[in-house]
């Protein structure tokens, strides 16, 4: 991937991972505008780092996202990144029936909905200028923390819908890169146990990204997210269960259940 010159946005960019790219982005020069559902995170962001721009916009919202691409196809009509980075996790237990069906799917509509919403409402401006769209997945994808179980589905559709993508634009011009972390310190894995998975921090995995970028690989696994794509191959049950093993004790406990 081109690393300098380019427009780039970046959903959920306000923290964590997507603010760590952000930053690293723009110290190389390009244009970067982050966003994020909360506008207080945003104006801090703001105060603390004038170089980046900031829009409110959720994901989650097809409204918002029509309207976030009408604004930076009038505002900044060279963009040519996407970085669908926006996610949540949630720890869930699925023994006990969820109180609110619909609430059932927050993770789905952000971490998927989300990334397909997005490309869908940009493609067109980023196949016009040649560019590249960067899917945020997880090692995850390759093997779920059953604890959180709707989460792990959701990166596994966006690895699979990220490989399609890169097939359907082939001949376009547009790159279609995808970003596996493994567990990275931020305010998402703030709830895991002192540990119990071994956690890198954003600069880690800013420093090993950005090389793979540099070198031009499609698909990025920093860190531990190499070793499990390997044990999934290699010894899957081992691999699943150190990882229920590892995270089972986050499973939340429902009303009424023993456990
Ligand atoms: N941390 C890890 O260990 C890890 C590992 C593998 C993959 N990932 C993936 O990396 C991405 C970033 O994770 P992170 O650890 O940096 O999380 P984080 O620190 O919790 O930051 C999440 C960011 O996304 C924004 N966001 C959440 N929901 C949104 C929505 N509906 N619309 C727009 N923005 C939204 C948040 O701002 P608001 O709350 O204000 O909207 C925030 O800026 C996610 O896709 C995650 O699944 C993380």
């Amino acid at each position: 991937m081109n690393l300098q010159n380019r427009t780039i946005l970046i959903t959920g960019g306000s923290a964590g991972i997507g603010l760590a790219f952000a930053l690293k982005f723009a110290e190389l020069g390009n244009e970067v505008i982050v966003t994020g559902r909360r506008q207080r995170v945003l104006e801090e962001v703001k105060a603390k780092y004038p170089k980046l721009h900031t829009i409110q916009s959720d994901v989650a919202d097809p409204a918002q996202i029509a309207g976030l691409a009408a604004r930076v196809k009038a505002d900044l009509p060279k963009l040519d990144v996407l970085m669908n980075n926006a996610g949540i996790m949630l720890y869930k237990n699925l023994r006990a029936p969820a109180t609110d069906l619909a609430a059932l799917m927050t993770e789905v509509n952000i971490n998927v909905g989300g990334v397909i919403g997005m490309t869908s409402a940009f493609i067109d401006i980023l196949t016009a200028n040649k560019g590249t769209v960067i899917n945020v997945s997880s090692a995850l994808a390759f093997v779920p923390l059953p604890a959180a179980p709707i989460y792990s589905a959701t990166k596994a559709a966006i690895h699979s819908y990220t490989q399609s993508l890169r097939f359907q634009l082939e001949e376009s011009g547009v790159e279609i890169i995808e970003l596996m972390p493994p567990a990275v310190k931020t305010d998402m894995t703030a709830a895991l146990p002192e540990g119990a998975i071994s956690l890198i921090t954003t600069d880690e995995l800013v420093k090993q990204s950005f090389a793979s970028l540099k070198a031009g690989a499609l698909e990025i696994r920093p860190g531990q997210s190499k070793t499990l794509a390997r044990m999934r191959r290699l010894a899957p049950d081992f691999i699943n269960g150190q990882l229920w093993k590892a995270s089972r004790k986050l499973v939340p406990v429902a009303v009424g259940q023993a456990g």
